[in-house]
């Protein structure tokens, strides 16, 4: 297994290129299961995830080509609709084919994601909004066995919770159903509306794009043509390098982001004592002389995002007094708090509210990765604790991020990726 080892530095120069949006290419690939055409996606980012859910497409019967940043997808040839539990266990959102799966074939059999490090995770909105648009659900021996006698038809769907991928899979099935489908209460993140945009493009009328309130007229079954489309920008990716200019008090340029995708995580910084400049594709972070402390709840889009989380306590163990940290959307996604308490940080937990007392002096040690996020936020405390530290288990670091010990190595980071 790779680790990463790394130096604290005194601060970082230059600039990063953030890469495509993991969360927005999951959906956006799934979503080729609706196309008669073969689809070509520009600005793929180089992260596992994307490969283990290329890698499901392809046990599907799909062809996928990748050349370089892009990969040209035709699932014209799938002949299988089972997607097994060896994938689907090592990507919970490989449960994205499940809509479209079932809307094209009629049937299908997904393996149920099993537990996760930030949370149970279930996805009971999905199944609940699939069956009321007339799907047969059982899950038999950890699978979930799909099937839809009469169709897939329209209808007026209410979600409890407001649920990123169960919008994404609702969408995707009404794409090809009977009728007209009204989502209400719809996530409205942008890799959401991303991908209703893509599918607007393809001809599947939507209308209320980037609000809560969802309508999908579908083709009643006609498969669509998808033109070529650009993954969005990476927000957590770009979130994260801001975070890391900001704990090492640096100038950082980002370019290939959407500022407009960051606004709660821009005011954040804001008022922890950074000011920026902002054009239509970059983002030039100005730190501030003294960190100031913050609180924050984490919500959906627009507000602060749960992605954002662990990297901002880490910024917080920097902060000249005490922050307040609430995590309103998973409940075990503090996985980070005993890896930075031992690097030194001042962190007290009660319920979902994390207590960061700052400013701590940060010392390099052995600290394990448990998530994706929590692995960033100890790259970040490693930016700044005194000697070595050597980050391990990155293959969970690797699921969401491209080479980001190149882009940070790039800026003036010590950092290089050995084997154990
Ligand atoms: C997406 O996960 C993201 N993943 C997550 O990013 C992100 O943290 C999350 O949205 C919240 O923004 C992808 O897009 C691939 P949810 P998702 O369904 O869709 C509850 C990362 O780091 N819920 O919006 O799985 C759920 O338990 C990852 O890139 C139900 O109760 O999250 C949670 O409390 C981590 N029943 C809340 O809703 C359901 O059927 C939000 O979950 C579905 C969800």
């Amino acid at each position: 297994m790779d680790y990463l080892k790394t130096q604290g530095v005194k601060s970082l120069k230059g600039n990063i290129r953030i890469s495509g949006a993991k969360n927005a290419s999951l959906p956006l690939i799934a979503m080729t299961i609706l196309a008669k055409n073969k689809v070509n996606i520009k600005n793929l980012p180089h992260v596992a995830d994307i490969n283990t859910l290329l890698k499901l497409l392809s046990n599907l019967g799909a062809e996928c080509n990748f050349l370089d940043d892009r990969v040209i997808v035709d699932t014209t040839s799938i002949n299988n609709t089972k997607a097994t539990y060896d994938i689907v266990k090592t990507m919970r959102a490989s449960i994205l084919v499940l809509g479209p799966i079932l809307a094209r074939f009629g049937h299908c059999e997904v393996s149920l994601p099993g537990g996760c490090a930030i949370g149970q995770r279930p996805i009971d909105l999905h199944l609940k909004a699939l069956e009321q648009m007339g799907a047969k659900i059982e899950i038999k021996a950890g699978y979930i066995e799909a099937t839809t006698p009469n169709g897939l038809k329209g209808c007026e769907i209410i979600f409890d919770k407001i649920t990123v991928t169960g919008t994404a899979n609702i969408v995707m099935a009404a794409a090809l159903a009977e009728g007209v489908t009204t989502i209400t209460n719809a996530a409205r993140e942008p890799e959401v509306v991303q991908l209703c945009e893509v599918l607007d493009a393809s001809g599947v009328k939507i209308k209320g794009i980037g609000t809560a309130i969802l309508t999908i007229h579908g083709t009643g079954g006609e498969l669509v043509d998808i033109p070529e489309f650009t993954i969005i920008p990476d927000r957590i990716e770009a979130g994260t390098y801001l975070c890391a200019a900001a704990i090492t008090k640096s100038e950082l340029t980002l370019t290939h982001v959407e500022p407009k995708h960051l606004g709660a995580v821009l005011a954040k910084l804001e008022e922890m004592g950074s000011s920026f400049t902002l054009g239509k594709d970059f983002i030039t972070i100005h730190p501030a002389k003294d960190i100031k402390p913050v609180k924050i709840i984490t919500q959906e889009y627009p507000a602060f995002p749960t992605d954002m989380q662990a990297q901002f306590m880490a910024l917080a163990t920097q902060a000249d007094g005490v922050s307040i940290i609430e995590e309103r959307l998973f409940e075990n996604r503090f996985m980070h708090v005993s890896e930075l308490q031992r690097m030194g940080a001042d962190i007290s937990l009660n319920g979902h509210t994390a207590t960061v007392s700052g400013k701590a002096q940060l010392s390099g040690t052995d600290v394990m990765a448990t998530d994706l996020r929590a692995s960033s936020a100890l790259v970040l405390a490693a930016l700044v604790s005194e000697g070595e530290t050597n980050i391990h288990r990155i293959y969970h670091l690797d699921r969401g991020y491209d080479s980001l010990e190149k882009k940070l190595e790039g800026v003036g980071a010590k950092i290089e990726r050995l084997k154990e």
